[in-house]
């Protein structure tokens, strides 16, 4: 997508086949700025500090972070040193699926039984090519819910507006994005949407990411903090919830971004449909009860401190909210049950959230 006239990807790799680039994510939206990973070790940092974040971003990262390991090896001990490092990335993140995916994936079509330079080239060839079909996942996500917003306005003639919650966008996968493909391609054609962007605290990732990349391509939005959203459905002022999903079990339960249940409630009560967009690669196909899920814990300083620009200063800083000493939980995800879901959106069309219509889809 575009940033100021400038096509972007999340993560890329130029001239150098020793460096790997990334949208350092933590930046934006006060500071656009791209970080090198060298080895695998910088992968995974990326991933668990969040430099990069959003299930098919992190998977993609993974997969070039596989690559490096190779690369970097060790003449002797490579084969040892690209699994341990596939179980080191693997370990960086806990919810989103796509991580085991990549790296299942990879270390698969990889065997250790050739040479250095074999599993090199090969792992750089299938990076990239994750990648690409990651792009392509999104891509075909968004033909396949667009429909879904052609027929609201239809109905109403009116611009449609689209609820949605965290960063389901491009910079949560490699282009295009999960919940927002279908926007994109919406506001692209020329029919008039308008998004409601949950502001997710703790780490805000609907104010601080959806909004910037809605706002650089132009789609008109407008940002609530998360308390919001159920009194605006009851106002008739939300036509359609779409969000994205870190792993959703074949059964079709959700784990998205913390939060998500409250909406698909408030959706449900309000007759508002509420659908998931979710590339194959976010498909947990072990999993058959959302309960199963790992919930990732997270940093209480994310609920004790908010990070904002000081417009006096022009710095980025980081203030305390919250009395000394008051105790906190942070789980960063939780699950909306398949009962509460309209529909899933995947690349191969949309389907119901059951195991019959995830398995109509994907039939393996
Ligand atoms: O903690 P994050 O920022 O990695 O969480 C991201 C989300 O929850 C997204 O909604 C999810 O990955 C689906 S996105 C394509």
């Amino acid at each position: 997508m575009r940033i100021d006239g400038t096509h972007y990807r999340t993560i890329w790799m130029e001239d150098d086949p020793g460096i790997v680039k990334v949208i350092d994510q933590r930046k934006l939206p006060f500071e656009f700025s791209v970080l090198e990973l060298k080895s695998a070790n910088d992968a995974y940092e990326a991933i668990a500090n969040m430099t990069v974040r959003g299930a098919p971003l992190i998977g993609a990262t993974a997969a070039f972070g596989l690559y490096l390991a190779a690369y970097q090896s060790n003449l002797k001990n490579w084969c040892e040193e690209v699994k341990g490092a596939a179980e080191k990335l693997l370990s960086a993140r806990p919810t989103a699926v796509n991580l085991r995916f990549a790296l299942e994936l990879l270390m698969e079509k990889v065997v250790c039984a050739g040479s250095r330079e074999s599993m090199i080239k090969e792992l750089f060839h299938l990076s990239i090519r994750f990648a690409e079909d990651e792009v392509n996942r999104s891509k075909k996500i968004g033909e396949h819910g667009i429909g879904l917003i052609e027929e609201i306005y239809a109905r109403s003639s009116r611009p449609v507006n689209i609820l949605t919650h965290c960063n389901a966008g491009w910079l949560a996968c490699v282009d295009y994005g999960t919940a927002t493909a279908p926007i994109y391609l919406a506001h692209d054609l020329g029919i008039p949407v308008h998004v409601w962007v949950d502001e997710t605290r703790p780490r805000n990732q609907g104010a601080r990411l959806t909004a910037y990349e809605l706002s650089k391509h132009g789609v008109p939005h407008t940002v609530i903090v998360d308390n919001a959203g159920g009194h605006l459905m009851q106002q008739g002022e939300v036509d359609l919830v779409l969000v994205g999903s870190d792993r959703t079990t074949r059964t079709g339960d959700v784990a998205n971004k913390i939060g998500t249940y409250l909406k698909a409630l408030a959706a449900t009560d309000n007759g508002i449909p509420f659908y998931v967009a979710l590339p194959s690669s976010s498909i947990d196909f072990d999993l058959s009860d959302g309960r199963q899920i790992e919930i990732e814990n997270r940093n209480p300083e994310e609920v004790t401190h908010m990070e904002g620009l000081n417009s006096e200063t022009s710095t980025v800083n980081k203030v305390r909210i919250l009395p000394e000493g008051s105790g906190t939980v942070n789980p960063g995800f939780d699950v909306t049950p398949a009962r509460l879901v309209s529909g899933l959106i995947t690349e191969k069309g949309i389907c119901e959230a059951s195991e019959q219509g995830i398995k109509a889809l994907f039939k393996k």
